[in-house]
């Protein structure tokens, strides 16, 4: 079977299966399993496969058909133009992090921490950005340390990075220039409510603190302040209707000049605020 084929074949199966962009989805697919950029498959349209490399073909195209995301097939996601290890243990990095990431970078800063890391998605891309900074990044999950840890080698960011396990920031010591943080903000309710794509292949901890979704905003906020420096920044990602509700919580510890940042859907996504 030539490539042309294949994708045309798989294309159907997937828009069979439901899956929302059957096109995009059988190239991402292939591409990886050729080994090629995906953007050069059309280079292969008329190469012949091996039929090992069709039978792995169909075996990725089955699981995205279970709603396994494209990137958790494939192993990595592309977060601000460089790709990031990710498996069944962290968060599979969202588009609208970006966004925090930006925000993070227009500020001046030396040495950063971030809470609850991940893939290491946010703390890698800052440091790659940011050559002169430094970054301690912890998680509660000892398995999303190591694969922060294999990105950050992979990005040539480790010896500027620490990884640390700690529940948000009981172990942490010293002050900081800024401090950043995606936690888990989504309510019990909403969880719920999430489809297969996400429940089934994202941590539970990762995406939920359970009750009203606000439980990691109260306990990064309320212990933030003493671990920041005079005039210290810190910025969160937020779910799009809890600004309210985390700009009480941050004037409530004592924070000021906070500001609500809007993502490329114009939807309320971070918000930042200063240490007096
Ligand atoms: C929304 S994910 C963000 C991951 C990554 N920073 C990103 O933006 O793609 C939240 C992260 O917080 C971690 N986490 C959850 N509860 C925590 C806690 N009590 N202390 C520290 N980290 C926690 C999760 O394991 C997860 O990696």
């Amino acid at each position: 079977m030539i490539v042309r084929a294949l994708v045309l074949a798989s294309q159907g199966k997937l828009r069979d299966c439901g899956i929302e962009n059957p096109t995009r989805d059988a190239r991402l697919l292939l591409a990886n399993c050729l080994g090629v950029e995906v953007h050069k498959l059309n280079l292969l349209d008329d190469s012949f496969l091996s039929k090992d490399e069709i039978s792995k073909f169909w075996r990725m195209v089955d699981e995205r058909c279970k709603r396994k995301p494209v990137s958790k097939i494939i192993g990595y996601r592309a977060f601000w133009g460089r790709n990031f290890e990710v498996n069944e243990n962290v968060l599979d990095p969202r588009g609208d992090t970006e966004t925090l990431v930006e925000v993070v970078l227009e500020n001046k800063f030396k040495t950063m921490l971030e809470l609850g890391t991940g893939s290491g998605a946010i703390a890698i891309t800052v440091l790659a950005e940011r050559i002169d900074a430094t970054c301690v990044a912890t998680d509660i999950s000892e398995l999303a340390l190591e694969t922060a840890a294999r990105n950050s080698k992979i990005h040539g960011v480790q010896n500027r990075l620490t990884l640390m396990q700690s529940d948000w920031l009981s172990k942490i010591s010293g002050r900081f220039d800024i401090i950043v943080s995606n936690p888990p903000y989504i309510s019990a309710k909403e969880y719920n409510e999430l489809g297969n794509e996400v429940i089934d292949y994202d941590p539970k901890i990762s995406l939920t603190p359970g009750g009203d979704g606000l439980d990691s905003y109260r306990q990064i906020i309320s212990n933030a302040k003493e671990k920041l420096i005079k005039n210290g920044q810190i910025v969160l990602e937020i779910g799009y209707s809890q600004a309210e509700p985390v700009k009480t919580l941050l004037a409530g510890a004592g924070f000021s000049k906070i500001k609500v940042h809007k993502d490329l859907g114009s939807r309320d996504r971070v918000l930042s605020a200063e240490a007096a």
